[in-house]
């Protein structure tokens, strides 16, 4: 795949008047089988899948003109940012052979999240995928074509973040080779979107806003810590075969073994985070009150609804678009007294990278 893709790397010279602007969306992802743990050049020990959320996205434009030399400003939410700045240099300079005609470009990059600053939602799905769309945009631009490849996308969106890889396609996305699932690769995510029962193309994600702080652990550092967990292998067998029973539940709209997948894997994400060494927690009394809540809930009412967690303490309330109603009642009723200044994000399954 990489030299496929180095193959097609731009370098002609542009022309001296090559200039404009491109615009890019793109969301953010919640994974249900988790990817935790990678190898070699940000390849998943374990194959994920996850809906493509809708409201949690980062809208990314880059203001390109022909130059001597290289040169990148970045601005998130109107103000320079260095540090993100640094970070997308870092990507850029990692892969630049497969984007040498950027060595003739000045750029602006701007960016800016439509979920709330401090809402502890990671952001690196989307801004990286945003930007990769970008970059994407510019050399088809270039070259004069007309389509961008979303495997491409998907590619490059993965090297500069893994859950990245998946945030690009429309519903549901499968990022990490399995036997169950031809097609599969550890390179780029594969669209679920043909192969899940109407119920998931509608679902609701509320995210439950437990904390708004800064992760104490990045997740850079939680998948090196899987290098010495001693149960880095059990985990990724289990997550494995959840991948095979997951890709059936939703299949065949299967919500009760989508419900036991789904909060298991949640679970076992934090059970790794706790006996990594040095151990670490990032669930909140809060995050286990709602927990509670929610399977107290799903057992009085018999409504298919459940939590997943990313790594940090937020909950995710998955449920179907038939029961949104009862759920967002019970949220007001219930659950906004876990949160954190009563925030919650109202949000659904998605489409995936567009452009704006
Ligand atoms: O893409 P990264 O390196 O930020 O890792 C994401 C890890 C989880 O969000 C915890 C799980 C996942 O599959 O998205």
């Amino acid at each position: 795949m990489e030299q496929n893709y180095l193959n097609q790397a731009y370098s002609a010279e542009l022309p001296a008047d090559f200039c404009g602007n491109v615009k890019w969306q793109s969301p953010s992802n919640i994974a249900l089988v988790k990817y935790w743990g990678k190898k070699g050049k940000q390849l998943p020990q374990n194959p994920s899948i996850s809906f493509t959320l809708s409201n949690c996205r980062t809208e990314t434009s880059v203001a390109f003109q022909k130059a001597e030399q290289f040169h990148l400003k970045f601005t998130f939410e109107g103000r320079e940012n260095l540090a993100f700045a640094a970070k997308i240099e870092k990507f850029l300079l990692e892969n630049q052979r497969f984007f040498p005609f950027l060595s003739q470009l000045d750029l602006h990059i701007e960016s800016r999240n439509t979920f709330p600053h401090s809402s502890g939602i990671a952001s690196s799905a989307s801004s990286m995928s945003a930007l990769v769309m970008c970059l994407l945009d510019m050399e088809r631009l270039a070259k004069g074509e007309t389509e961008i490849d979303l495997q491409r996308a998907s590619y490059f969106s993965r090297l500069a973040s893994g859950s990245a890889s998946r945030s690009v396609l429309p519903k549901m996305a499968l990022w990490g080779a399995t036997d169950a699932f031809s097609g599969s690769s550890d390179e780029y995510a594969v669209s679920l979107e043909n192969e899940i029962h109407p119920v998931f193309k509608a679902f609701h994600d509320s995210i439950l806003i437990v904390s708004d702080a800064q992760k104490s652990v990045s997740s850079r550092a939680g998948h090196a810590l899987m290098e010495g967990n001693p149960y880095a292998e059990a985990r990724y067998q289990q997550a494995n075969a959840n991948i095979v029973n997951l890709l059936e539940a939703l299949k065949s709209g299967d919500l009760d073994s989508f419900i036991a997948i789904t909060e298991s894997e949640a679970l076992q994400l934090h059970a790794l985070m706790m006996c990594s060494n040095p151990s670490y927690i990032l669930l909140k009394p809060n995050t286990l009150n709602l927990i509670q809540a929610v399977r107290q809930f799903r057992c009085e009412t018999q409504i298919p609804i459940c939590f997943t967690l990313d790594a940090g303490p937020n909950v995710h309330l998955l449920y179907p678009d038939a029961e949104a109603q009862k759920v967002e009642q019970f949220v007001k009723d219930k659950l906004v007294a876990y949160c954190v200044n009563s925030q919650w994000i109202d949000d659904r399954v998605g489409e995936g990278s567009s452009r704006i």
